[in-house]
């Protein structure tokens, strides 16, 4: 998978990529992720990509012509299954929006800024609008970044039997389990018998009646989903 993202901060995408998972997914050729400075598409001397609102009211606006000639320029080079825009108004990531993106062959994401960005562009260019939740960040980066980490984690041959994607929370409308590992006893906290007996079945029925009474308690929302 090949994600492209728009940004006028690049530099705040420089590390999320660069390390555990992600880096392997590089490295090992699943996932490349290139990001592009809005800057030089700006208009003017002054590399202009945002202006005064119509009608009024506090905080810019992203202008359609630097988008335009962004999404454009790398839309020359390969065909994108989605144009996604970041925004609190979008559509809420989830598991299943992320398993269903993990089997994309390009994405472009275009992370907005101020007060966002033209409705004009959204209407013609975006095919997807993504949140992440309901609170507000300062930009799209870190909410592309979560994106691109929930996404290339799934992509299939990114995770091994160590980092299994099977187990994760989520993954079947349910929590995941407890874990525990060394030492046995931990200030008088002891690893519950069952983990500790070797005996398979009991143990995986004890981690699904322990998902199970974990996504009762915590997120009951969940079940309605199924
Ligand atoms: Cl995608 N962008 C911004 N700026 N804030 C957010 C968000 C996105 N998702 C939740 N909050």
């Amino acid at each position: 998978m090949r994600i492209d993202i728009i940004s006028i901060v690049p530099k705040l995408l420089d590390s999320p990529f660069a390390h555990s998972i992600m880096k392997r997914a590089e490295d090992k050729g699943h996932l490349e992720v290139h990001v592009h400075d809005l800057r030089p598409f700006g208009i003017g001397k002054n590399k202009q990509i945002d202006d005064y609102q119509y009608g009024g009211g506090a905080g810019m606006v992203m202008m359609c012509e630097p988008l335009v000639n962004a999404i454009k320029t790398l839309q020359k080079e390969r065909v994108y299954d989605e144009v996604i825009y970041v925004t609190p108004d979008g559509q809420t990531l989830d598991q299943s929006k992320a398993n269903q993106l993990s089997l994309k062959g390009n994405l472009m994401i275009i992370c907005g800024h101020y007060k966002g960005i033209d409705q004009r562009v959204r209407d013609k260019y975006i095919s997807m609008e993504l949140s992440i939740g309901d609170y507000v960040l300062s930009g799209g980066e870190l909410a592309a970044a979560v994106i691109v980490d929930a996404i290339g984690r799934l992509i299939p041959g990114v995770l091994n039997d160590e980092t299994s994607a099977l187990t994760d929370s989520f993954q079947d409308h349910m929590l995941a389990p407890p874990v525990y590992t060394r030492p046995e006893d931990f200030e008088g906290m002891k690893v519950p018998d069952i983990l500790m007996s070797g005996h398979a079945a009991g143990i995986e029925q004890w981690r699904n009646e322990m998902a199970l009474e974990r996504t009762k308690q915590r997120r009951p929302d969940l079940f309605d989903r199924i």
